[in-house]
């Protein structure tokens, strides 16, 4: 019996989620993709399946975008999934969406597409008419404990050569809402949606998870970790204004987020990455993963 799912939910979902899958952490992040807010969004709808009192199957859905989909173990093999996927489509075709994606919604997702390791659920889909899209996208895993390019010492050497030209690298307040302004004229998207989750983000006596570099009144540089995902460490998104690019102030927020996150994890997730040559050179990367787009595009009967 499907049915909507509402905070009271919260407890079995977060157990649920914990157990549904090895590659995601989806556990951890449960309210903000069962719930969340989403920029451009539909407003995020989520269902549950019950089997004998137990929640047994759960799916939210925003806009075209499946923020998750699982099956408690012992329940699978069932139809539950069917059912649910079922639903997520006909949520999507009802909004008016030509087609339908799992994961990678900007701005809150779990992960940028299905872990490619992940081939059960990639060929569960495909044989319900889901395909993979070719923009593969990558993770990058990057130490923050015992990495000699990550630590305190390098982020100040930074710091003072960032100095000496005139910038100023600091972490942004919770109230700096000129900065989402100047992130959303040059960058867009939804990133000022990210940053201003992340500038909300607290770690004790920590309050922001977003830095930036400064000249006079103008924003420079920024980077933000902790706006999607909050709880996990993951970093991004990071932009350097164009005028401002090659004095290595993109390295230097980048490391001031890397030691916030170092005092909570081992690693750091820098994730749906854009350049990889720059974080080899200014973290160094221990791992990847990678990511496979999956979308249903309805046909004409079904739209
Ligand atoms: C992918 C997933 C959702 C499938 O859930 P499920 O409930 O087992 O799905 P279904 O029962 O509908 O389909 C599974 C298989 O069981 C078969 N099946 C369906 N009803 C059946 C029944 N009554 N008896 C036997 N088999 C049945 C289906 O035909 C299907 O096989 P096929 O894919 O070869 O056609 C589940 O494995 C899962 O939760 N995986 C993790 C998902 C994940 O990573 N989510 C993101 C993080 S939260």
């Amino acid at each position: 019996m499907l049915r909507p799912l509402t905070a009271t939910d919260l407890p079995a979902a977060t157990r649920l989620l914990g157990i549904a899958s090895p590659y995601y952490r989806a556990g951890d992040v449960a309210a903000e993709k069962l719930f969340g807010a989403a920029p451009n969004s539909d407003g995020p709808s989520t269902i549950g399946v019950d089997v004998d009192g137990e929640l047994a199957g759960i799916a939210s859905i925003d806009g075209n975008r499946i923020r998750v989909l699982a099956v408690a173990p012992t329940y699978r093999e069932r139809g539950i999934g069917a059912q649910l996927l079922a639903w997520c489509e006909h949520a999507a075709r009802t909004h008016g969406h030509p087609r339908i994606w799992a994961l990678g919604q900007a701005g809150n997702y779990l992960a940028p597409g299905i872990d490619a390791q992940d081939q059960a659920t990639i060929g569960w889909l495909r044989r319900r008419h889901w395909r993979e899209s070719s923009d593969i996208r990558t993770n990058l895993i990057v130490a923050v404990h015992d990495n000699p390019l990550v630590t305190p010492a390098r982020a100040h050497d930074l710091s003072v050569e960032a100095s000496t030209r005139g910038y100023e690298i600091r972490r942004a307040r919770p109230d700096e809402t000129r900065l989402l302004a100047a992130i959303g004229a040059e960058f867009g998207g939804a990133w000022p949606f990210e940053v201003e989750r992340a500038l909300q983000w607290r770690d004790g006596e920590l309050t922001g998870a977003v830095h930036v570099a400064v000249r006079g009144d103008d924003y420079c540089a920024f980077a933000a970790h902790n706006g999607n995902n909050s709880g996990l460490g993951w970093f991004g998104p990071a932009g350097t204004w164009p005028a401002h690019r090659g004095q290595r102030l993109g390295e230097a927020v980048l490391l001031a987020c890397l030691l916030d996150v170092a005092r909570q994890q081992a690693t750091c997730e820098i994730a749906w990455i854009g350049p990889e040559p720059f974080y080899q050179k200014s973290c160094g990367i221990i791992g990847r993963r990678m990511f496979v787009p999956m979308k249903r595009e309805f046909t004409a009967e079904e739209s």
